[in-house]
């Protein structure tokens, strides 16, 4: 089977080192991805992520990993942060970029970043700049993926993840070769907590309320590159790739 790209330094934190570290680039990418909940970030950062190169930094993920700690092991500020996740609230900007911070070493990384789910505030975004500037890196763009919320629920209520390695696959738009067997490692796939209706609802008000500022933040910083999340997996990556060359050669 298909070992997925080791992100223990991300997942794990603290002097956590990935076993398989990304390969040095020449010119590594450095990305944010931006979009609603759902409109499939994760899943084209699978894609950029192996064919690009970038190591894939999903905040969702760390969290997520998190949960697998016993009770005694977690702060309280984790504690906490894990029941917003549930409810699809954002966990606070103080326990975000602590989070961030002390993982600082992945920004620094050779094959360059793919930041998914963070930023999601302009508080955070601009921790972000003030973070790179400190380490001497900037961004090279910001994917923003766009598409109509009625298809978004769609994608979110057919997803499902797999239990280790974290793949994501959908019952419709993208099944597993065996139902409910991951691909790539053969872990159990589940659907995650948060894309419970009650959960999905506050995740869309949060993302119009708290993230979609971010659009008009990064356009005036002359980062954002709005691709259509309309079609195939591949059909958005194609856009994506297509849009990455065009900045590059700008
Ligand atoms: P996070 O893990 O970041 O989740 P999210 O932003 O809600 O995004 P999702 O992972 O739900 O969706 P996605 O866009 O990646 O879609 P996917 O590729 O899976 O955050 C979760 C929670 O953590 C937050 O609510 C918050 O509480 C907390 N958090 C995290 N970061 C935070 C931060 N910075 N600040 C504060 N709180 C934070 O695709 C969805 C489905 O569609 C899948 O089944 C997929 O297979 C399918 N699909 C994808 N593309 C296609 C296609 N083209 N055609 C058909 N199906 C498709």
């Amino acid at each position: 089977m298909e070992a997925t790209r080791d992100r223990a330094a991300w997942l794990k934190g603290g002097s956590a080192q990935c076993n398989i570290p990304a390969e040095e680039r020449e010119a590594p990418w450095r990305l944010v991805l931006l979009g609603a909940p759902g409109v499939g970030k994760g899943t084209q950062a699978e894609l950029i992520s192996e064919r690009l190169g970038c190591c894939h930094l999903s905040t969702g993920d760390v969290f997520r990993a998190a949960k697998t700690l016993d009770e005694c092991e977690r702060s309280p500020a984790l504690n906490q942060a894990l029941d917003c996740m549930r409810k699809g609230e954002l966990v606070s900007d103080e326990t975000v970029l602590s989070m961030v911070k002390e993982r600082t070493k992945c920004l620094r990384c050779g094959g360059g970043f793919l930041l998914d789910g963070f930023p999601r505030t302009v508080a955070q975004a601009e921790a972000l700049d003030e973070l790179l500037e400190s380490e001497g890196l900037a961004l090279d763009a910001v994917l923003s993926y766009e598409m109509p919320i009625e298809q978004i629920v769609e994608r979110l209520s057919g997803r499902r993840t797999c239990s280790e390695c974290k793949a994501v696959y959908h019952v419709v738009g993208r099944p597993s070769k065996v139902a409910g067997v991951c691909d790539h490692c053969g872990g159990e796939l589940i659907q995650r907590e948060d894309d419970r209706p009650e959960s999905v609802k506050v995740r869309m008000e949060t993302y119009e309320r708290s993230t979609m500022p971010l659009i008009d933040y990064f356009k005036a910083r002359g980062l954002l590159l709005p691709v259509s999340a309309l079609g195939t997996v591949e059909e958005i990556y194609s856009r994506t790739a297509g849009a990455l060359a065009a900045r590059r050669a700008e």
